[in-house]
């Protein structure tokens, strides 16, 4: 069977951390024994609550945060530990889209400058054809042209948003890792750069590790979800297991938690963890 796009195995990522002590030095194990995999195309949702280890996994797999141990394999080629020139190779097929569009686009460049470097770096476009699909990006994501000659600052929140989405989008990337690309903008942009999202899948059959606390988008987006708490994946299965039915005891305070727009449901839900403090 040929491998998945993205398997994870045994991944442990740990910090050093102060340990009070002169001469000491301590470790603070973020992420422990987590294993999964991503097959093409397909959405994989990571929740759990702040400080689980969600960005710490993606940080992992992007050679961002060290693997203390395990393997991290990428198109079937070892990321962990692999060096700057091995990693090239992947580089394209392999992108981020970050929570903050605010700290992500860097703010001295003009957006076809932003969009040009990765194609720069990885295909071999003239100046003139990369400034074209510049600008086709652009349209793809639902941005007017002539964004391409102003600079980060005097774009929204949202809008940002998508032009990060055009730049990971520029190298046809195989695997996205999207972590909390929404939940830095309000309800209704939210949507629209979630339908993009949505429609960007469809039409590249890219795959996504999509890193988020909101369980309304998991329900409507993801294909599976993976639960971790304290580093360690607790439960997986499908939006509809993890939101509707969950077994794990951390699962259902989880979901127990999470507002919902039903607000019948919401009274049981408030009922039922007030019963439960008792
Ligand atoms: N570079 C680092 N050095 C030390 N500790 C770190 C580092 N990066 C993350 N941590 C710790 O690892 C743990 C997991 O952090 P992580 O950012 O992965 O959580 P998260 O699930 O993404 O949280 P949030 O939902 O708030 O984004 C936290 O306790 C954090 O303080
Ligand atoms: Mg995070």
């Amino acid at each position: 069977m040929p491998e998945p796009l993205l398997r994870v195995d045994g991944l442990r990522v740990s910090f050093p951390v102060p340990s009070g002590r002169p001469f000491r030095r301590a470790r603070f194990t973020a992420v422990d024994d987590v294993s999964f995999d991503i097959a093409d195309g397909e959405t994989l949702a990571l929740v759990g609550e702040s400080g689980s280890g969600k960005s710490t996994i993606g940080n992992a797999v992007l050679g961002l945060a060290p693997v203390s141990e395990g393997s991290v394999r990428f198109q079937g080629r070892e990321l962990a530990g692999a060096s700057r020139r091995e990693r090239r190779a992947t580089a394209s097929d392999l992108q981020v889209v970050f929570q903050n569009p605010y700290g992500s686009l860097n703010p001295s460049l003009t957006i076809e400058a932003i969009l040009t470097e990765p194609l720069r770096l990885h295909t071999r476009l003239s100046a003139a054809e990369s400034r074209r699909e510049a600008r086709a990006l652009l349209e793809r994501v639902g941005m007017p042209a002539d964004s391409a000659s102003r600079t980060p600052h005097s774009f929204s929140g949202g809008q940002r948003q998508r032009i990060a989405i055009a730049r990971a989008l520029a190298v046809s990337p195989r695997l996205i890792i999207c972590d909390e690309p929404t939940s830095a903008l309000d309800v209704s942009t939210q949507k629209i750069v979630l339908d993009l999202l949505r429609r960007l899948r469809d039409e590249t059959g890219v795959a996504y590790l999509f890193i988020t606390h909101d369980l309304a988008v998991v329900r409507e987006f993801a294909d599976r979800v993976m639960v971790l708490n304290r580093g360690r994946i607790v439960e997986q299965g499908s939006p509809l297991d993890i939101c509707d039915r969950p077994q794990n005891p951390y699962t259902q305070r989880l979901v127990a938690a999470a507002p919902v727009p039903d607000p019948i449901l919401q009274a049981s839900r408030r009922a039922a963890r007030l019963a439960s403090r008792h």
